[in-house]
C-alpha cells in the first residue's frame, strides 16, 4: 500500500526509453503477418549472424554452466580484433550496460555530462538515472559538432564527453582532428564506434597516447548479434578494472561468449554482409533523394535519416507500419518530423519505396 512512496524522489519523473517496437507486439493490430513485417527501424543486420554461430549454439552444451565472469577468453578474442592489449578491454551485455557502467563509475550526482544533441538516447537516459546533469551541445544544421562551444562547455564538473561515431541517428563522422582537440582539454571523451565497421574509421590508434579516451563497439549491427546483447568497450587499463569490479557477476552470456568465438572464425561472412549494406545504402540513398517531400542526410552507417516535408511525418509512420513496415520516427527539437530508415536488403528498399509512393506521391 502506497509502496510508491518508498521510490527515489529523483526517478519519480523518469520517462524511460521508448525503444524499437517489437514484431510480435504488432500482431492483430496490423494487416500483416509478425513474419513479413520489414523491421527497418533499430538498425539491426538483415543477413543475420554467421550461420555459425547458429550450428554452434543448437549443439552447446554448457547453458547449464556459469559462463566465465573475469572474460578472459573473450577479452583475448575482442583485443585480436581491435587490435589492443585485453587489459584495455571489457565486454557488456549490449555496449550499452557499458555506457551504464561508466557513467556508474564516473557520474556523481551533480557531475556534467555533455551530449551533442541529437544523438543516441542511452547517453541521457543513464545520466539521468545516475542523477547526473546533462549539458546538451546542439550539433548544427549539417549535424556537425560545434567543436569551440563543447570546449567551452567543458569545465570542473564535466565527467564524459560523449560522440557517437558515426553519430545515431544522423549518420555523419566527427573528424579525428576535432576529436583529439576534445581529447586535449583532458576530460574522458566515449568515443561510440557502434557503427565502426560500416564507417571504416576508428580512434583506436589514439588509445595509447590519450589515457581519458574510451571507445565503445557493439556486435549488433556489424555481426547481426542484436538479440544476444554483445558489445565492449576499450578503456585506459585502470578504469577497465573497475568497471569490471563494478559490473553485475556473469554479465554477459554463454551464448554470446560462444557465439562471438564463432563470428570471429567467419569474418569473411561477416564483411561481405557489411559490403552488401554499405552497397545497399547507396542505392537507398539515392532512391530516396528522388522522393521530393524528403530531405536525404548523407550516411556513413547502416540507416538513413530523412526529414519529411510537406507531408504529416507522424502519419507517415503510422501508415508505413500499417503495411508492416517498421522505421524510426522523431518528433524532438531538431530531428522533429525526421524519420530514421535501417538499410535492409535491396527487396526491403524496394518495398519501402513503393510504400513512401503510395503514401506520399
Ligand atoms: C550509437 C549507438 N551506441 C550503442 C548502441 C547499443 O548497442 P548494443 O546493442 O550493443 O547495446 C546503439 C544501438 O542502436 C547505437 O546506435
Amino acid at each position: 500500500m502506497g509502496i510508491e512512496k518508498l521510490i527515489k524522489k529523483d526517478l519519480l519523473a523518469f520517462g524511460g526509453y521508448s525503444a524499437a517496437t517489437s514484431p510480435e507486439t504488432l500482431e492483430g493490430k496490423i494487416d500483416v503477418a509478425t513474419r513479413d513485417i520489414i523491421k527497418l527501424d533499430a538498425n539491426e543486420n538483415p543477413y543475420g549472424c554467421s550461420p555459425r554461430v547458429n550450428k554452434a549454439l543448437s549443439q552447446f552444451q554448457q547453458f547449464n554452466i556459469y559462463p566465465d565472469d573475469g572474460q578472459e577468453k573473450l577479452r583475448k578474442l575482442l583485443a585480436g580484433y581491435a587490435g589492443i592489449d585485453a587489459k584495455y578491454i571489457v565486454a557488456g551485455s549490449g555496449s550499452n550496460q557499458l555506457i551504464d557502467l561508466l557513467i556508474r563509475l564516473l557520474v556523481n550526482k551533480g557531475d556534467e555530462v555533455i551530449n551533442c544533441t541529437p544523438t543516441f538516447g542511452i547517453y541521457s537516459f543513464s545520466t539521468k538515472l545516475c542523477g547526473g546533469t546533462l549539458v546538451e551541445i546542439p550539433r548544427d544544421e549539417n549535424f556537425n559538432i560545434d567543436i569551440a562551444k563543447v570546449k567551452s562547455a567543458a569545465g570542473k564538473k564535466t565527467k564524459i564527453i560523449f560522440i557517437a561515431n558515426p553519430n545515431n541517428p544522423t549518420g555523419n563522422l566527427t573528424p579525428r582532428k576535432d576529436i583529439i582537440e576534445l581529447l586535449e582539454t583532458g576530460v574522458p571523451v566515449v568515443v561510440d564506434e557502434a557503427y565502426y565497421e560500416f564507417s571504416g574509421q576508428t580512434v583506436v590508434p589514439l588509445m595509447k597516447k590519450y589515457d581519458n579516451l574510451i571507445i565503445l563497439r557493439t556486435f549488433s549491427k556489424w555481426a547481426g548479434l542484436a538479440g544476444l546483447r554483445i558489445g565492449y568497450g576499450l578503456f585506459p587499463p585502470e578504469i577497465a578494472d573497475f568497471i569490471l569490479r563494478i559490473k553485475i557477476p556473469y554479465n554477459v552470456n554463454a551464448a554470446a561468449i560462444a557465439a562471438v568465438a564463432e563470428s570471429f572464425k567467419d569474418t569473411d561472412y561477416l564483411i561481405d554482409s557489411v559490403k552488401k549494406l554499405i552497397a545497399e545504402r547507396k542505392r537507398l540513398f539515392t532512391r530516396l533523394q528522388k522522393i521530393d517531400w524528403l530531405k536525404v542526410y548523407p550516411s556513413q552507417s547502416n540507416f538513413i535519416l530523412c526529414r519529411v516535408e510537406g507531408i504529416d511525418a507522424r502519419e507517415l509512420y503510422k501508415k508505413l507500419q500499417a503495411k508492416g513496415i517498421l522505421v524510426r520516427y522523431f518528433d524532438q527539437n531538431r530531428i522533429k518530423d525526421c524519420i530514421r530508415i535501417s538499410v535492409g536488403k535491396p527487396e526491403h528498399t524496394d518495398a519501402v519505396i513503393k510504400a513512401l509512393r503510395e503514401i506520399g506521391g
